[in-house]
């Protein structure tokens, strides 16, 4: 019917704010934070050091509190969900790399990635299959016996990413995943970023390199804690997508 209402967003924030106070001057690391993400949507998040934008990937992903404002996934506002449904959240809907390893440093990289698929109901048979299919497109093969520690910052990096798309969320939330990527890496991390942004889901992909930037949909650029330019890519203004990162070379 036409006059059906269109469909809420898969994300929006409405004056996000953060503020670190601790020892010293406090850090207004988020100052009003607007956003919509809208299904399927690959989004970049650009910008200097110390501007905000992990502190606003961990107010999206529920790993800290806004000050003030508001947070809405499918229309449903979560900004005052407990711990525990937060925690809910982040298995089943929204996927999370941070910026720092957040392995569980006494498990194999095997338990690692299928842990969450555990948690969210899967049987022991689906969670080795999807293990072993997200270790194959990540060049991790071999390694499902190792412990966390025994791998590369790289490697690492890859196997955080694995868990975050086990469970095939609605939206990723990537700080940096390719940070200690040489090409090679960086080239099979963007692989199955395109292929999880292909099947229609959501990315919001915080990185330094514009290569990576230029192959979203849109980019924002983040400056001291807001929002200082937000620009969709079309076709011939960028946007070159996936494919012109996996043409990097060393
Ligand atoms: N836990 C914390 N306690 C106090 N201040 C913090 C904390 N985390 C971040 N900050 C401050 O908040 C501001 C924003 O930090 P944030 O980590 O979000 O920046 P960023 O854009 O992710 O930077 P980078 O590109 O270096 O990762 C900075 O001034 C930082 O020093
Ligand atoms: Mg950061």
């Amino acid at each position: 019917m036409s006059d059906e209402p269109a469909p809420p967003p898969l994300l929006r924030t409405q004056g996000l704010v953060k503020t670190y106070s601790g020892e010293g001057a406090p850090a207004h690391a988020v100052r009003g934070v607007d956003l919509t993400i809208r299904r399927g949507e690959f989004v970049a998040v650009t910008g200097p050091s110390g501007a905000g934008k992990s502190t606003l990937l961990h107010l999206l992903g529920g790993l800290q509190r806004p000050d003030s404002g508001s947070i809405w996934l499918d229309g449903e506002r979560v900004d005052s969900y407990s711990e525990a449904r937060w925690a809910v959240l982040r298995r089943r809907r929204i996927g999370v790399v941070f910026q720092f390893f957040n392995l569980v440093s006494n498990l194999t990289v095997a338990d690692n990635i299928e842990l969450p698929t555990l948690l969210a109901g899967s049987n022991a048979r689906q969670a080795r299959s999807e293990r072993e299919k997200l270790l194959a497109e990540l060049g991790l093969e071999g390694k499902e016996r190792s412990m966390p520690g025994e791998l590369s910052g790289g490697e690492q990096q890859r196997v955080a990413l694995a868990r975050a798309l086990v469970n095939h969320p609605d939206l990723l939330l990537a700080d940096e995943p390719t940070g200690s990527l040489d090409s090679k890496g960086t080239r099979e991390v963007m692989r199955l970023l395109s292929r999880f942004h292909q099947r229609g889901q959501a990315i919001l992909l915080v990185t330094h390199d514009h290569r990576l930037a230029s192959a979203a949909d849109r980019v924002i650029s983040f400056f001291d804690g807001r929002v200082a330019d937000d620009a969709t890519l079309g076709a011939g203004t960028g946007g070159r997508g996936v494919s012109s990162v996996l043409e990097l070379k060393d």
